[in-house]
């Protein structure tokens, strides 16, 4: 049988560094909150400083169930990663590259290219594979942001993982206003919300149906 490709093209601007786009897109955790709508399980198997290997759980908009896939993400260079994404023991193949520019403000556009492989008779399903691409890019952007903005935030106030804000944790440490720090990240993202158990996976499970607005709150600090 002859195979075709399926493509959509989707990209937006951001006020945010790469470096905290690029953590967003490789934190886990945040799938089965933040997007709890479209997923309900990630469970990842092996990650490093450039992949992941993982499955997910998902649903896709006009789908009316949950799709298991086996995604492969890799750092393919430091503007761009890549995702394989494989279904139906392998009859569902998907790539995907994400492409990040970062301007000199250090404000980054991301641009996905979309391609899932077909049986060459499917190719007029074009439009509408486009269709549901470019709302679901919009729709996790959206979902996204609230995160980001946060995340932007405390880091700007000093926040370091796991340890938080020094002047908020020790009320005798002077906030310190002239803090100019890029943001960094580092792969693989430290994890704590995984089930527990002897497995070297670490799987991550959907416990909020919902609200999407827990812990979204934020104070002037
Ligand atoms: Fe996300």
């Amino acid at each position: 049988m002859t195979k075709t490709f399926l493509k959509s093209v989707s990209s937006a601007n951001s006020k945010f560094p790469k470096e905290l786009l690029i953590w967003n897109y490789w934190d886990h955790e945040h799938i089965v909150g933040t997007h709890f709508e479209h997923y309900k399980k990630v469970n990842i198997l092996y990650e490093d400083q450039k992949v992941c290997f993982s499955e997910r759980w998902a649903k896709l908009s006009f789908i009316p169930f949950y799709l298991k896939t086996t995604d492969l993400c890799v750092m393919t260079n430091e503007n761009q990663m890549d995702v394989f994404h494989y279904a139906f023991f392998n009859f569902i193949y998907c790539k995907q590259t994400f492409v990040f520019e970062e301007n000199s403000q250090k404000e980054c556009k991301v641009t996905r290219h979309t391609h899932l492989q077909v049986p060459s008779f499917l190719k007029f399903l074009q439009p509408f594979f486009d269709k549901i691409m470019q709302k679901w890019f919009v729709d996790v952007w959206e979902e996204d942001m609230p995160m980001r903005e946060r995340r932007f935030k405390v880091w700007k106030l000093g926040f370091e993982d796991f340890k938080g804000i020094n002047y908020i944790n020790n009320p005798e440490i002077i906030k310190n206003n002239s803090l100019n720090r890029e943001y960094k990240v580092k792969l693989p993202i430290p994890k704590i919300t995984h089930i527990k158990n002897k497995s070297s996976e670490k799987t991550f499970l959907r416990i909020i149906k919902k609200s999407k607005h827990i812990g979204y709150g934020l104070p002037d600090l």
